[in-house]
């Protein structure tokens, strides 16, 4: 990152955040919280700026060439990983002031060979993209990150972009990080069928394709968010985006354009307000607003899936903001939350949200069945498990048959257990949600991970009236 002194403090404080996750003197630091039983929650309140557009607003702005500026970006560690590694990459990266951020680019295939790896921390968005961003220049860069993401499959990323010509100098069991990519001199344009309905691959390809001659095409049978789609055609590249049978599309990109600056706004972050808002559903007598969130038909599978349970959620002072649809959600406790079935092509448009789901679910009346769920299980940690076995901590009745998960809703939750968060800050908010409306208080055991995509949840949800208490550090080894 260039050094201005307001980056070396960003980069300070996110380094700190690694150092607690490793534990400094050889074992593990973890920061437990207890969340209590508490008022009705009440204000207004807005939510950091979406994670997955504020990845792509650097990616984007280090592909130009000139000065891009963003407002609204989100300081979570897995961002900053990615403004890191766009600047080892050569990009200028400098922070103004809250949210404030200008990158200087080096244009489409000009990135430089980084000195160090590149250390993405928690991050599968930053480090899947960025594999698809060195596709494209003739460098080789080494990927890794923490424990969680070491686990994570890459092979879903390694596959399109080896038959494109990339190679895998080395990698970790399984095709796993850290691994070492190097790009070829030209790199060769592909079709390529995703198998998963997935954000990440499609942006690794369509991120490498930038750097091919011609015409890359990605075709997906479930379309998985846009974000990436919308920042080519922001930035001037050439993209067509068709439909592909019943929900698919087929993406079209002209490779090797030369992408001009824009400037970018990031909208508040679906994903992050569902927290807030699930805790809002919950708490008997809640009524909160939470400002300018983006309500991206591709992002919004949860608002609607509450909707049909029966929550009060309203779209007010509806609006167009730096290209994503945009709303303040007005949201009421009502006290009548209904179990639903919930269908398996809804998945790619609430895949962050199954967790705070699962904890809506269990407040409601009746069994709720999450179908279609096999993602989960490669997400910062086994989501699919570390939901059941949160569930069961805080004495919920459900089960998982096969890939789907029911939560037998019984109105009320008894809660008085401990979470384990596995690395994941959406385990750690969902269940520390759930602790504001048990019966007895909910613990989970390492709130440090919530740094990684909302830094300020825990102020926010204090400023809205819960009570969340943060405990000593503990230290284990
Ligand atoms: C993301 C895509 C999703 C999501 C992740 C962010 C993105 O992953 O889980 O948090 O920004 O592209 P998949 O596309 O692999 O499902």
């Amino acid at each position: 990152m260039s050094s201005t002194a307001s980056t070396s403090a960003t980069a300070e404080k996110a380094d700190a955040g690694a150092a607690h996750a490793a534990g400094g003197h050889g074992g593990t630091v973890a920061t437990p919280a207890l969340a209590r039983l508490s008022p009705p929650l009440k204000g207004t309140v807005r939510v950091p700026g979406d994670k997955s557009v504020s990845h792509r607003s650097l990616i984007f702005g280090t592909l130009a060439v000139g000065e891009t500026r963003i407002s609204g970006l989100l300081e979570g560690e897995d961002v900053l990983n990615t403004a890191r590694a766009c600047a080892a990459l050569g990009a200028s990266v400098e922070r103004l002031g809250e949210g404030e951020w200008r990158v200087n680019g080096v244009g489409v295939g000009g990135l430089t060979q980084p000195e160090a790896p590149l250390d993405f921390g928690n991050a599968g968005t930053g480090s899947r993209l960025m594999m698809g961003v060195v596709a494209g220049n003739p460098i080789t860069a080494t990927f890794d990150g923490d424990a969680s993401l070491r686990r994570r499959p890459m092979r879903r990323i390694l596959d399109p972009l080896e038959k494109m010509g990339v190679e895998v100098v080395e990698a970790a069991e399984g095709g796993r990080l850290p691994l070492t990519l190097k790009g070829p001199r030209d790199l060769v344009p592909i079709t390529y069928e995703s198998p998963v309905a997935s954000a990440q691959i499609k942006s690794a390809v369509l991120l490498a394709g930038l750097g091919a001659p011609g015409e890359t095409v990605l075709i997906e049978k479930e379309a998985s968010r846009d974000h990436t789609e919308r920042m080519l055609t922001h930035f001037g590249a050439d993209v067509r985006v068709e439909p592909f049978g019943e929900h698919g599309r087929k993406v079209t990109l002209r490779g090797r354009p030369e992408l001009k600056p824009a400037p970018i706004r990031v909208p508040a972050d679906p994903s992050s307000a569902a927290f807030p808002l699930v805790a809002a559903l919950i708490v008997p007598g809640s009524d909160i607003v939470i400002e300018g969130v983006m309500t991206n038909p591709l992002r919004t599978g949860l608002f609607i899936t509450l909707k049909e349970m029966g929550a009060s959620i309203d779209y007010v002072n509806e609006r167009i903001e730096g290209g994503e649809s945009v709303a303040d959600l007005h949201v009421r406790y009502t006290g009548r939350l209904a179990g639903v079935d919930v269908p398996a092509e809804r998945a790619p448009s609430m895949i962050d949200e199954y967790p705070v789901l699962a904890v809506a679910a269990a407040f409601a009346q009746g069994a709720t069945r999450m179908n279609g769920l096999s993602e989960l299980r490669v997400k910062e940690s086994d989501r699919l498990a570390a939901v059941a076995d949160g569930l069961a901590a805080i004495g919920v009745t459900h089960r998982i048959e096969g890939d789907d998960l029911i939560v037998e809703g019984a109105g009320s939750v008894v809660g008085g257990g401990t979470v384990a968060t596995h690395m994941d800050h959406r385990i750690a908010m969902s269940f520390l949600v759930a602790g504001l409306a048990a019966a007895n208080p909910v613990k989970v055991d390492d709130v440090a991970f919530i740094a990684t995509s909302f830094p300020s949840f825990l102020p926010l949800m204090e400023k809205l009236g819960a009570v969340i208490e943060v405990q000593p550090s503990e230290v284990s080894r």
